[in-house]
């Protein structure tokens, strides 16, 4: 399990063919779901088969909470005595934040303005050299952590963003209570760093100028007692999900649009149509991309992402069984078990993407005919734990990819692109990093609009695109 990661419940699915199986660990046990049809009623017993648990006591070991905090945290995280507390009103406080409507849209003009000015600055150098994942790891941590915190962004100190990093390095060891291996001692460290300048910021009410998502954070907390120091805590390792899925994703995006020409081309077209020409207040012209036109009018770099997604996807939906129950009253599961749903499993099947689903195809989903069950695609999860921030972050990573292929080349410094690979991936991340960062070199396009600064807009409201396939039943 260890060494084959997720590939291990591919090999065990194509081995025995079983909806659902039991692997038997030591002291408990753990349901696989393979069944598309499973998975559904699984996330429909959301009582029985509950995730909060879970994630609640994974939040405090992480965060390393106070025993204040960590106690009103762990108080009726399945609503056993109703729908009150901490866990079970969290998702219900920061979902409207990050819903299709004002508070995305505002959150998204400051996030595109950021990427818009980071990448028209880019262009005033003749070649930037650097290493691509990092590069990118650093242009969407800035912009989405600005977007977020607003001007006072805690994350424009260096030191910030390296502490970030160091934390997530240590985010396996402490899930796992390992807490005095190295990586656990020193992502413990980077938390003390990062929670003393949330702390600051809080204190400072810098969060008033900041999105509708962290206010919204800060006043359920708030509600909930919990203490300024905990609240500091919990917002930086929230980091992990603002930004460890955008990032690889990101640089995914990037890694097979430049590598291969023919695609390059084509999604260059794409973008090219849907870009006007708009004077600015000094009378320059500046290419100016409508994000919502991209997503309705560029399908093979929107087809490029979702394939990204389906094939990079590493995440395993968990759950904890609460109670005996049977399940689709054929498959009895036993109280304190977990039950897995790895995405890998229903990403590469051929019986549902055909038999090059293990191959990577830009142009999978803009093919014509009949479409894969969208069940089967399942890159933000599903159910009651379904990716609230899948919105922000497609258009964050749609934006930022169309305006890097239209304003810059990108050669490997080695000469030629090289698949990387991703066997580091740790087995709570859904989204892996290449094993091995490698150079390049940014040059700007030479051409009609050379030197032309981009900006965007969003016309309307951000118009969602389908992303699961809840996406598609509302
Ligand atoms: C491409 C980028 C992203 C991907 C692939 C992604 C993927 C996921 C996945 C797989 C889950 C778990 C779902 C499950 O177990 O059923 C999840 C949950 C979550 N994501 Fe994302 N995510 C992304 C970006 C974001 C961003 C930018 C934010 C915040 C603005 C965010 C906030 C969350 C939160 C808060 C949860 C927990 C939901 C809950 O427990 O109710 N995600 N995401």
């Amino acid at each position: 399990m260890s060494r084959k990661k997720t590939n291990y419940y591919i090999m065990l699915r194509d081995k025995y063919k079983l909806p659902i199986y039991t692997l038997r660990m030591p002291g408990s046990r753990i349901y696989v779901v393979n069944s598309p049809a499973l998975i559904s009623v699984v996330q429909r017993q959301h009582k029985a088969l509950a995730f909060m648990p879970l994630a609640a006591k994974a939040s405090v070991k992480v965060s390393q909470f106070s025993k204040t905090a960590s106690e009103i945290i762990n108080t009726n995280t399945n609503g056993e005595d109703g729908d009150w507390g901490y866990v079970m009103t969290f998702h219900d406080a920061i979902q409207p934040s990050l819903a299709p409507g004002t508070h995305l849209d505002a959150m998204n003009r400051v996030m595109l303005g950021l990427v818009a000015q980071s990448l028209n600055g880019l262009k005033e150098r003749s070649h930037t050299t650097v290493k691509l994942f990092d590069w990118v790891q650093h242009q969407i941590t800035l912009a989405t952590t600005s977007s977020a915190y607003g001007p006072s962004n805690p994350y424009k100190d260096p030191s910030i963003e390296a502490a970030f990093r160091t934390f997530k390095l240590g985010m396996s060891n402490l899930i796992l209570g390992l807490n005095s291996t190295r990586t656990a001692s020193e992502g413990m460290r980077a938390m003390e760093i990062g929670a003393a300048a949330f702390e600051k910021y809080f204190i400072a009410n810098k969060h008033q100028e900041g999105s509708a998502l962290v206010q919204a954070r800060y006043s359920h907390s708030m509600s909930h007692h919990i203490p300024l120091n905990d609240i500091s805590r919990s917002e930086f390792s929230h980091g992990i999900a603002l930004l460890s899925n955008t990032v690889p994703n990101t640089f995914w995006m990037l890694y097979h649009l430049y590598s291969d020409p023919e695609l390059l081309e084509q999604c260059r077209k794409e973008v090219s149509d849907a870009t006007t020409v708009i004077d600015n207040n000094e009378g320059e012209p500046v290419q100016t991309l409508d994000m919502s036109k991209v997503k309705t009018s560029c399908p093979v770099l929107l087809s490029t992402y979702k394939e990204v997604l389906r094939f990079y996807s590493t995440s395993i939906s968990a759950r904890l069984v609460m109670e005996d129950h049977m399940l689709d009253n054929e498959y009895l599961l036993k109280k304190g078990s977990t039950v897995m749903m790895p995405n890998p499993v229903q990403h590469h099947n051929s019986d549902v993407w055909g038999p090059d689903n293990d191959s990577f195809d830009p142009r999978r989903f803009a093919k014509p005919g009949k479409r894969p069950n969208p069940a089967c695609f399942r890159a933000f999860g599903g159910g009651t734990t379904l990716c609230p921030g899948r919105h922000f972050a497609t258009t964050e990573i749609l934006a930022f990819t169309a305006v890097m292929i239209m304003q810059f080349d990108i050669e490997p410094a080695r000469s030629k692109w090289v698949q990387p690979s991703w066997n580091k991936v740790e087995f709570w991340e859904a989204t892996p990093s290449p094993d091995e960062d490698f150079g390049v070199e940014i040059r700007s396009v030479k051409g009609r609009t050379q030197g032309r600064n981009w900006a965007f807009v969003l016309s309307d409201s951000d118009k969602p695109i389908e992303l699961s396939a809840e996406d598609l039943a509302s």
